[in-house]
């Protein structure tokens, strides 16, 4: 069957399939030149990387590990900064520490870092005071403000891409090999402004029983070097989006006899661009690495079981990762089928569960915001329906800062939308700030099943 047969697919296949969401460029060998500059850069990742994320995804669906993908909804090269990826890195770190602490097992922490710099947009362009321009892809594609030159979609931003998506690994794999995500670094511990938080007390009470554990373990193993047994692996992700950007950094392991996407290790393709005879599903089937896929309201049963038969054919242990995002109102009534579906195909999937998406409306001041409340009551009923339907949920999907942003309300500290306009950063979707990550990971910690 075409959807199967591996021996049409190469590296630009997807060419000959109608791909959504690109932006058109209008000098195609200004494109031409910067894909083949992409192409002999040296990749971002490596396959022994990727091989070990699928690894450990692999034990995530049978239930031996939990999964925490997070980060900004959209990255920009203006915050490619040490201070906000410091930040970035040390929020996710901390969720991971009290979600092993409540879940009592291991986290595999997942950064949508690193190469979040494409968006999907609703609308191909937008008009303001009668003048219609290209809409703004994010800085992977085109300039934000509203001019003519700016929204031009320019080749050479693919490659300012990829450079800032290596700067921010490099810094990442710095932090991580230095000892920042070491579990005996005070860095890892500091709750810098949740100083004053309500939840302090209960975080504290976390840190000190972990504390308490390693040095209970250190003592029992005669001193082995903490390192070995307390040193967190990191990963990136972002949407795979930008077709020529994902093209660009394919390379075939000859070791693996297989292609891998080395622009990041766990790459998701929205339901924008999921159609199954789309140019994103056609890229997406020949590659090696483990890939979300995100799914919603719109979603059909026959739409995702040829989701799963197509983009993992050999039933690949790790290979697939679903995402759901239906929102706390639609989650009963579009979840069950969704896991009755899959389970027809025979096919061992990762569920997990975007409460964001889902969950989106304007405030009374005109904010695009979040309530806590209902991101909440997304992940408790995804936990409760797959437990019911004899599947479970393996993980979550976040969209989170490191900083004291106010976008999202609720949470311990009872944002309200009066409260929006203080500091609300994004110029996409509305992120739980540092405080309400942690809160969130508390809770997950306290409700999540512990099988
Ligand atoms: C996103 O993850 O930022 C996103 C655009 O999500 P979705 O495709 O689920 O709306
Ligand atoms: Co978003």
């Amino acid at each position: 069957m075409r959807t199967t047969d591996m021996t049409s697919w190469h590296p630009a296949s997807w060419t000959a399939r109608q791909a959504q969401q690109q932006p058109k460029y209008n000098d195609p060998a200004a494109l031409e030149a910067v894909v083949a500059q992409l192409s002999r850069l040296p990749p971002l990742v490596v396959s022994w990387e990727i091989e070990q994320l699928r690894e450990r995804l692999a034990e995530a669906q049978v239930g031996n590990k939990f999964l925490l993908m997070g980060g900004d909804c959209a990255e920009t090269f203006e915050e490619c900064e040490s201070d906000k990826i410091a930040k970035k890195l040390k929020i996710l770190l901390q969720m991971s520490l009290v979600l092993l602490h409540g879940l009592k097992k291991p986290i595999i922490r997942v950064g949508r870092m690193a190469g979040q710099y494409a968006k999907p947009r609703s609308a191909d362009t937008e008009t303001r005071n009668g003048v219609t321009l290209p809409a703004f892809r994010g800085d992977l594609v085109n300039r934000s403000e509203f001019t003519a030159a700016a929204r031009e979609p320019d080749p050479l931003l693919l490659l300012r891409g990829y450079e800032r998506a290596a700067l921010t690994l490099n810094f990442v794999r710095a932090l991580c090999d230095g000892g920042f995500a070491d579990l005996h670094h005070p860095q890892y511990w500091d709750l810098g402004f949740m100083q004053h938080s309500p939840l302090r007390a209960q975080y504290q009470q976390i840190v000190d029983s972990i504390a308490d554990s390693l040095e209970f373990f250190e003592r029992v193993s005669g001193g082995r070097a903490p390192h070995e047994v307390t040193a967190v692996d990191f990963f990136s992700s972002h949407e795979g989006l930008l077709m020529h950007y994902e093209q660009a950094q394919t390379r075939y392991i000859e070791r693996n006899k297989r292609w891998y996407n080395l622009s990041t290790h766990m790459p998701w393709i929205g339901m924008r661009t999921a159609q199954l005879d789309g140019a994103h599903v056609e890229f997406f089937r020949g590659v090696a690495n483990p890939m979300g896929v995100k799914i919603g309201p719109a979603m059909t049963t026959e739409w995702l079981q040829g989701l799963v038969t197509t983009l993992n054919p050999n039933n690949t242990p790790g290979r697939l990762t679903i995402i759901h995002r239906f929102g706390a109102k639609d989650v009963e009534n579009g979840l069950p089928k969704m896991i009755k579906a899959v389970k027809e195909t025979g096919q061992q999937v990762l569920w997990i569960c975007d409460p964001m998406h889902g969950n989106t409306e304007t405030s009374s001041g005109g904010f695009k915001t979040r309530r806590f409340e209902n991101i909440l009551k997304e992940l408790e009923l995804s936990f409760r329906i797959h437990e019911s339907h004899g599947s479970f949920l393996g993980g979550v999907h976040i969209e989170l800062t490191g900083e004291d942003v106010t976008e999202c309300t609720g949470g311990a500290r009872g944002l309200t939308d009066a409260d929006l306009a203080r500091a609300y950063k994004s110029t996409v979707d509305p992120r739980l700030n540092y405080e309400q990550a942690l809160e969130l990971a508390m809770l997950i910690g306290r409700h999540g099943p512990k099988r």
